[in-house]
Parts: structure tokens; C-alpha cells; sequence
């Protein structure tokens, strides 16, 4: 079967992308709104972008009414946020805090999950999450403002907050980060089934 994007609704499209393009990672981002309201929600369409500097990304889709997340719209305002990673210890609170709520509801309270400054953004931090990724704006990429567009949002990282027990000489171990993997539809993978391969 072949499909033509531009034949089809955004919706059916998204579908695709979200099955095909799996596992994601889910950048868990905690940000504030200018009156200094907490804002938590996760985003997979998410990956690491570079090392020098240390950039990431994540995209917040444009909703059906047309309207930018809060998430979008708190960074493009203060230019700071915190990417938590999520562990299955967290999956359910992470859950939580997708709920299409509000911009005055804090999802701190919300879920239940604790929330602790950070050393340099003002945004709190998850601290159930075993990483933590202080990180300032680097630049939005805007593909439209129609429902299904995205808001590409790059952010440096300028300091990470990582347990000690999962880290050694800078390796994360993968047994102890347990990170979960967002699937098509509503389905996750953990990451417990893993294999080496050295590289040639
Ligand atoms: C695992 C998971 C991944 C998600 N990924 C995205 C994403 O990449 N982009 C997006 O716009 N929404 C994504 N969502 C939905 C948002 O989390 C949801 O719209 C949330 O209400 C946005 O909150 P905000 O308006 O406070 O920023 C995801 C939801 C879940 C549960």
C-alpha cells in the first residue's frame, strides 16, 4: 500500500507517524507561565539533536481548535524549561498529567508528583525522575498555525540532575534508568528487553 499524505486528514496521518515511528522517548517538560503557574506534560515527538552544545528537541502539535499548548506557550514567554525523563515508576503520574486541562491547572498537584527547584531555570523539577535536564531556549521552529502543525522547540541543556545509582563515568545504566517508549495508539514498551551489539 502507498499513501499519499496531502490525500488524507491530518489525523489519519498522525496515526501513521505515531505507529511507524516507534519506540519514542517522552520528554516529561516542566515549565511556568509568566504569573509563575506550573505547567507538566509529556511530549514524544523528542530526541537529542547534538553535544557541543548540548541541544534537544521536542514538538508541541498545534490542538484541533488551533490553539499552542501551554507547554509552547510558557517557553516561548520565559525561555526556560526542565525535560524529565520517565521511568516506569512514573508512567501512571505521566499519564496524568496528559489531561487536556486548563492553562491555571498546576499538574504537580494534579498527578502527586513532587516538585524541586533547579539550580539555574525556574522551572521545577520531577523529582520522582531519576534525570532531570535543566534547559534554556535555543530557538522555535514553527510549521504552521492550523491544527496538526507542530511548534519545534530546541532547548540547550545547561545542567543535568542525574541519580547517582544509575550513572557511572558517564554511562546511564539502561538496567536502572528503566525508561518507557511511547507506541502508536495507546500502547508503551518498557525497556527491559535489550540486546549488545558491538559496532564494526
Ligand atoms: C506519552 C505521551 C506523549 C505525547 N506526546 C505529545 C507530543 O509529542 N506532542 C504534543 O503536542 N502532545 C503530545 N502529547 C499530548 C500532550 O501531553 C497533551 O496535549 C497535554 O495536555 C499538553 O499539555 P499543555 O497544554 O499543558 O502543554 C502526548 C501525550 C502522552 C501521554
Amino acid at each position: 500500500m502507498t499513501i499519499v499524505p496531502s490525500q488524507h486528514k491530518f489525523s489519519d496521518i498522525y496515526k501513521l507517524l505515531i505507529g511507524s515511528v516507534v519506540p519514542r522517548p517522552i520528554a516529561f517538560v516542566s515549565s511556568l507561565s509568566p504569573d509563575g503557574v506550573r505547567n507538566l506534560a509529556p511530549f514524544s515527538f523528542f530526541n537529542a539533536v547534538c553535544s557541543k552544545p548540548p541541544i534537544i528537541l521536542f514538538t508541541t502539535s498545534v490542538r484541533a481548535d488551533g490553539k499552542d499548548k501551554d507547554t509552547h506557550n510558557n517557553i516561548k514567554a520565559t525561555g526556560e524549561f526542565v525535560v524529565n525523563i520517565v521511568s516506569e515508576s512514573i508512567a501512571v503520574q505521566m499519564n496524568q498529567c496528559s489531561a487536556d486541562v486548563p492553562p491555571e491547572v498546576d499538574e504537580f498537584v494534579l498527578s502527586g508528583l513532587t516538585a524541586i527547584p533547579g539550580d539555574i531555570v525556574k522551572p521545577p523539577r520531577v523529582k520522582e525522575s531519576l534525570i532531570n535536564m535543566e534547559c534554556k531556549l535555543n530557538q522555535i521552529v514553527s510549521f504552521g498555525d492550523h491544527p496538526g502543525a507542530g511548534k519545534t522547540i530546541f532547548g540547550e541543556v545547561v545542567l543535568f540532575h542525574i541519580a547517582d545509582n544509575i550513572i557511572d563515568n558517564f554511562r546511564i545504566d539502561p538496567a536502572q534508568i528503566q525508561a518507557i517508549g511511547r507506541m502508536g495508539g495507546m500502547n508503551y514498551c518498557t525497556t527491559r528487553d535489550r540486546f549488545e551489539m558491538v559496532r564494526p
